[in-house]
């Protein structure tokens, strides 16, 4: 007997930029390439994966860089944390309150605007000021049918190749269109599927397929 999975949860996908920029320009540049904004590393699993892809830019970042005739910093980079002075909450731009094992670098956090990766990994909050790389996040809320496939399919949005089902999943992620999403793990391919393209769920061993949240009920 197959056996059928399906798993609810968020996939992400972060970028570094590796200019030196405040804040909120860093913020400004992850929106205009299209991420949500700043990354939220609200999970350990994000956070562990944010600390990997970024490493060797935090092991080279230094202090008392010049920027024009600014002194400026490199140390560490901004990340989609915030605090809002009238609520006095630090939260995740997600909305998200820190968990209570947050990696923080201070024993007090400061009532500062914007988070910061520091140089060693761990978190703090800033004024945003100082120009510092920024690492920008996106993510795409859904369900994933492992061992099974998309049946009654009448059209597809686009098939690409894909290297893993996570690629195959923020490929939907960025398409405005996309409600579901099939990986074949075989061809290495990936479908993407419109509203109202299939009607609903096979077993293919090969195939495991992305579910996306589609827009919320409110009639
Ligand atoms: C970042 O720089 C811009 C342009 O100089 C400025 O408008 C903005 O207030 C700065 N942000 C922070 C957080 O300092």
């Amino acid at each position: 007997m197959m056996m059928l999975a399906i798993v609810t949860g968020k996939s992400f996908n972060f970028h570094v930029i590796e200019t030196l920029q405040n804040a909120t320009e860093g913020e400004q540049l992850c929106r205009e390439m299209s991420y949500d904004g700043l990354a939220i590393l609200s999970s350990p699993e994000m956070y562990n994966y944010a600390l990997t892809i970024t490493h060797t830019l935090r092991a080279s970042t230094t202090r008392g860089m010049y920027i024009g005739l600014k002194a400026s910093t490199t140390r560490g980079m901004y990340i989609g944390l915030k605090y809002s002075p009238e609520t006095a909450v630090t939260h995740w731009e997600d909305g998200t309150l820190p968990a209570a094992d947050t990696p923080w670098k201070d024993a007090t956090v400061a009532q500062e605007e914007f988070g910061l990766l520091f140089s060693a990994g761990l978190l703090r909050m800033t004024k945003g000021r100082y120009h510092r790389y920024a690492l920008c996040g996106y993510q795409v809320q859904g369900s994933t049918a492992v061992g099974q496939q998309p049946t009654g399919v009448s059209s597809s949005l686009s098939v690409a190749t894909a290297p893993s089902y996570m690629a195959c999943v923020l490929l939907c992620g960025r398409d405005n269109q996309c409600r579901a999403a099939e990986f074949n793990s075989d061809l290495l391919t990936c479908i993407l599927l419109g509203p109202g393209s299939y009607s609903g769920l096979t077993t293919f061993p090969s195939g495991t397929t992305f579910l996306r949240g589609g827009f919320q009920d409110v009639s």
